[in-house]
């Protein structure tokens, strides 16, 4: 699913979650462990501000172990809890609850104190699209989980999901998006597909890919495409990948748009490993 946002959708996808952070104690954020701070919308800050905060580094199955442990510190020093996550996997629920309950032991705490009991700890998923919302509260969810709605004091229409007796989730995720204004943000959203491939330029895309491995992940391209990564300009390595792949066009002219497509299509499916495009001292 990919996006595009208007003036109009970001208004009323803002003032929605204003209401809704209302509702909870805590905002699950989704970020793409791969991009974490493009990634994200910086407003949310602001939005969820007084809240307790929780942020998946979802997608970790397809970014770089350790770039992932760097990221999960930068955000503990911010004062986040942080896990790290691949949400279609139900392996890693157990901690998220228990982060939940950590997360939000000052209100568990408070309720005790004024003699309230049985009261669940309240939270909403928020994230830019195609970050993995739907699919994590899916997973976190289960079969077993029922929907409560419609509770006296919840605003009409308000349907939360009961994951057990200390914690449900509101079942519509909050949705924000991405910060368009710098263009590395993105060339990396572009890279990780999250904006229409039909209004990219798939070979610059590629382009700026290659030379970020050929940087960064030496020995990559040459692995998976039997090339040599001594050429100094990207578009040679391109043409080097376009001609171990056969895209040629007629007249046995390169095609590079096949070549490029190609290339940008490994590196999202992870056919290149795991790969992260940022790094917190960069920004
Ligand atoms: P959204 O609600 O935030 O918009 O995202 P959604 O859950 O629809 O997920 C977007 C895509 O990302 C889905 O793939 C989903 O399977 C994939 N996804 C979600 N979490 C993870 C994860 O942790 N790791 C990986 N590798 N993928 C994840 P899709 O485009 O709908 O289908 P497909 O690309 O899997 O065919």
């Amino acid at each position: 699913m990919n996006f595009q946002w208007y003036p109009g959708h970001m208004t009323k996808a803002k003032r929605q979650m204003q209401e809704d952070i209302k509702l909870i104690d805590l905002v699950i954020e989704l970020v793409d462990a791969r991009i974490p701070l493009s990634s994200r919308n910086p407003d949310i800050d602001e939005l969820g501000k007084n809240k307790a905060r929780l942020i998946l580094l979802n997608k970790s199955d397809l970014s770089d172990e350790r770039k992932n442990e760097t990221w999960a510190s930068y955000f503990k020093e911010k004062g986040f809890y942080v896990v790290k996550l691949d949400a279609r996997r139900r392996n890693s629920m157990k901690e998220i609850q228990n982060v939940i309950l950590e997360a939000c032991k000052e209100k568990i705490e408070r309720d005790r104190r004024r003699g309230i009991k049985n009261r669940p700890v309240r939270a909403m998923v928020v994230g830019i699209p195609n970050v993995g919302k739907s699919t994590f509260i899916n997973t976190f969810a289960g079969k077993a989980c029922a929907k409560t709605g419609n509770k006296p004091g919840v605003t009409k229409g308000k349907q939360w999901i009961r994951l057990n007796k200390d914690v449900e989730l509101l079942d519509t995720p909050g949705i924000l998006w991405p910060k368009f204004d710098d263009q590395m943000v993105g060339l990396r959203l572009a890279l990780i597909g999250s904006i229409k491939d039909e209004i990219l330029n798939i070979d610059e895309l590629s382009l700026e890919l290659i030379s970020y491995l050929k940087e960064n992940y030496a020995g990559t391209l040459a692995a998976r495409y039997e090339v040599e990564e001594t050429v100094e300009r990207p578009v040679e390595l391109l043409e080097a990948i376009a001609q171990k792949r056969g895209c040629v066009q007629r007249g046995n002219e390169i095609d590079y748009s096949k070549a490029a497509a190609l290339v940008v299509d490994d590196f999202r499916s992870g056919r290149l490993g795991r790969i992260t495009l940022e790094l917190p001292e960069a920004e």
